[in-house]
């Protein structure tokens, strides 16, 4: 019982902090400076998980370690596989839950339009590898959805991840098509959201950028599915994230 109090009073002062922070104007204007020239810095590559490099920033890394203990999902659905660190990451993240009496055989679904040969080995080599399963292709790919709700049939509680191309098009199809898995009480997270609030131009060498990239697909798919809302304590938390807006938790 005293435990417990202490944990309530432990949380309860965690979501004040989170509430004050965003609105404390001078932590939103320097994170904001940070996101800004840590884009052009290209900080995203310069981390690994377990040996695998992992396209992240850190803030969101432990975002999804405690999204991933909380739900304790059978299933990670992640599209962008990229290095394999992401997979890695979540593949570890199964094993503690398994350790820690989660469910036992919980695995990760990774999609690619092109897994190349040496993270597919990699991937397959290492000492994560056998709660991993990889498919080629492009993620709306009719085949390749057929293939990840054959998946899903096996598993009831399932988490996804959506970080493979940031165009508004793509992302908008990878909701329709993989949003309705995600378990209730889960999280579907969008990657990337980051890329509306850079200033213009920040992409020149993409196709996605200010008006066409993963955060308006959210904002279009949230206008059709009242069964999804925002996670705002996330990123309140985070303050430095990808994902501003993307942190989709499924509520019926
Ligand atoms: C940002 S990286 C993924 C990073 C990875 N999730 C991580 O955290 O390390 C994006 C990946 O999406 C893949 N991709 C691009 N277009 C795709 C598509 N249409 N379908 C599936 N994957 C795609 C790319 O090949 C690339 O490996």
């Amino acid at each position: 019982m005293l435990l417990w109090g202490i944990k309530m009073k432990f949380e309860a002062e965690v979501q004040d902090r989170l509430r004050r922070n965003a609105c404390d104007d001078n932590l939103i204007n320097k994170k904001n400076e940070f996101l800004i020239e840590s884009i052009k810095a290209k900080y995203s590559y310069n981390f690994s998980w377990l040996g695998r490099p992992i396209i992240q920033y850190p803030q969101d890394i432990v975002a999804m370690q405690e999204i991933i203990w909380q739900v304790k999902p059978d299933l990670i659905i992640e599209t962008g596989i990229a290095h394999g660190g992401s997979l890695i990451f979540s593949a570890s993240m199964l094993e503690l839950n398994a350790l820690c009496g989660g469910p036992a055989d919980a695995e990760v679904l990774g999609l690619d339009i092109e897994i190349r040969p040496h993270n597919r080995k990699a991937i397959e080599d290492h000492p994560m590898s056998r709660r991993i399963t990889m498919i080629e292709g492009d993620s709306t790919a009719d085949e390749v959805v057929a293939q990840v709700y054959d998946k899903a049939k096996e598993h009831r509680t399932i988490l996804v991840c959506l970080d493979s191309n940031h165009t508004h098009e793509h992302v908008l199809k990878e909701l329709r098509a993989y949003a309705p898995l995600t378990s209730v009480g889960s999280y579907c997270v969008v990657f990337d959201t980051l890329i509306e609030d850079m200033p213009e131009g920040s992409f020149p060498d993409r196709p996605w950028g200010k008006g066409n990239n993963p955060k308006t697909a959210v904002w279009e798919y949230l206008r059709e599915h009242d069964e999804f809302v925002v996670d705002e304590m996330i990123e309140n938390k985070l303050l430095i994230t990808v994902a501003p807006g993307g942190y989709l938790k499924r509520v019926k």
